[in-house]
């Protein structure tokens, strides 16, 4: 007897487990880690700050602070060996591909990987964090065909990030405008990467197949993609006064633009808007931004044709515009997205271990026909 089941296309609306980590309300356009507004984050908070929320679900103490940091710092460094294996990928692979690989290759020689204890979780979660600007600024500078450069143990997560990606300590502006950067991605609800990592977690499999799982997910352009796609888009226009026409020709194609729509917020993203104010700050320090511009005059033709539907510009609308101007090239902007999101992806991992830890496996509704005779393959037409 056929049985009567309601399918939720794309899991939309459906809730599977309880979670302390973010809040989104997308109908006001506003999130919260741990019930603290994302805005006051922004302003008061560092990376390392938000990744103990995340990990221990509660801010910490300032001595429980500093030592977070100084673990996060001392796990920083990678083997020589694993960094002269990344020179071998392939230089014309996506850099997304090359930290699936190399966050692979982590897992694949730490002798503790089948360790799946929640100690070994956290300490492995604690040092992917850590280690994840230093394969991303490796990966970028061995693409660009120069040599890595080691952490620096004096300076914050968002100042090493970009003197490993740079090669110079970067400005007290540009180390806040990264850490913002960081702290807005850090976390979003039950997101298409973190739900693969929990679904790869609850077999019970080891931390870095939820991680590398992760990873692939937030590559594709309709999640974390969307920020790389978001230049290309500006690139192809190449100049604000284009704009109409361009957006005139995407809706009758019926195309999507990037950076814009959201399965949650059916209003504008806060953390759009506050990159927005960064970027829009970035460009009038140059006195003058094309791209910026070209996102103005998109967003402003959105305004009338989409935003009556609920498509606001989301976080990886602005978020291109402020990575280049820390000297980030577009295909890496991805990775600096997984450079953040690692912090959700653990901490989600830890909390579903603590509180839940079923197994996650939905159903297909079955349409096909039963019993149907093997037909041997001589008499197959
Ligand atoms: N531009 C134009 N129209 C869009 C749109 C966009 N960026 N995003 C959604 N829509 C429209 C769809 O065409 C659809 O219209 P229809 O009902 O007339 O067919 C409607 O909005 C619903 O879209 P749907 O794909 O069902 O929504 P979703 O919740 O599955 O998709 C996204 C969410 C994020 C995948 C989608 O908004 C998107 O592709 N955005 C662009 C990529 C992006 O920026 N991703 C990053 C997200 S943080």
């Amino acid at each position: 007897m056929a049985e009567t089941m309601e399918i939720k296309r794309g899991l939309e609306g459906v809730v599977f487990t309880e979670s302390e980590l973010s809040y989104i309300n997308g109908a006001e356009g506003k999130l919260y880690y741990l019930g603290i507004p994302i805005e006051e984050l922004a302003e008061h908070s560092t990376y390392e700050e938000v990744a103990f929320l995340l990990l221990h679900r509660r801010l910490p103490n300032k001595a429980e602070l500093e030592a977070f940091d100084q673990k996060l710092k001392e796990k920083r460094a990678l083997l020589v060996e694993k960094v002269a294996s990344f020179a071998d990928y392939p230089r014309n692979a996506h850099p997304m591909a090359a930290l699936r690989t190399a966050i692979s290759e982590l897992g694949l020689f730490d002798p503790k990987e089948e360790d799946t204890s929640f100690e070994n979780l956290y300490d492995t979660g604690l040092s992917l964090i850590a280690k994840f600007p230093t394969v991303v600024a490796a990966l970028k500078r061995l693409r660009e065909g120069k040599f890595p450069i080691e952490p620096r143990n004096d300076l914050s997560h968002a100042a090493n990030f970009y003197y490993m990606l740079n090669g110079e300590v970067p400005s007290k502006e540009q180390e806040k405008l990264l850490d913002v950067a960081l702290i807005l991605h850090a976390d979003h609800g039950m997101n298409a990467s973190t739900f693969t990592a929990l679904v790869i977690h609850a077999t019970a499999s080891d931390l870095y197949s939820s991680i590398v799982g992760a990873i692939g997910a937030l590559k594709g352009p309709r999640h974390g993609g969307a920020n790389e796609a978001v230049l290309r888009m500006i690139q192809g226009i190449g100049d604000a006064s284009k704009v109409p026409e361009w957006f005139q020709e995407k809706l009758q194609k019926k195309e999507r633009i990037m950076g814009m729509g959201h399965r949650v917020y059916k209003a504008y993203d806060p953390r759009a808007r506050i990159l927005k104010r960064y970027a829009e700050a970035v460009a009038k320090a140059h006195g003058h931004s094309r791209e910026y511009e070209i996102l103005v005059a998109i967003e402003k033709e959105a305004e009338k044709y989409l935003a009556p539907k609920g498509i606001y510009p989301n976080v990886d609308f602005y978020s291109g515009v402020v990575y280049s101007d820390l000297g980030i090239p577009p295909e890496f902007f991805t990775p600096v997205f997984a450079v953040a999101r690692i912090a959700g992806w653990v901490g989600h991992i830890l909390e579903y271990t603590e509180k839940d830890n079923r197994l996650i496996r939905p159903r297909a509704k079955y349409t096909g026909p039963l019993d149907v005779p093997y037909v041997p393959i001589e008499q197959r037409g």
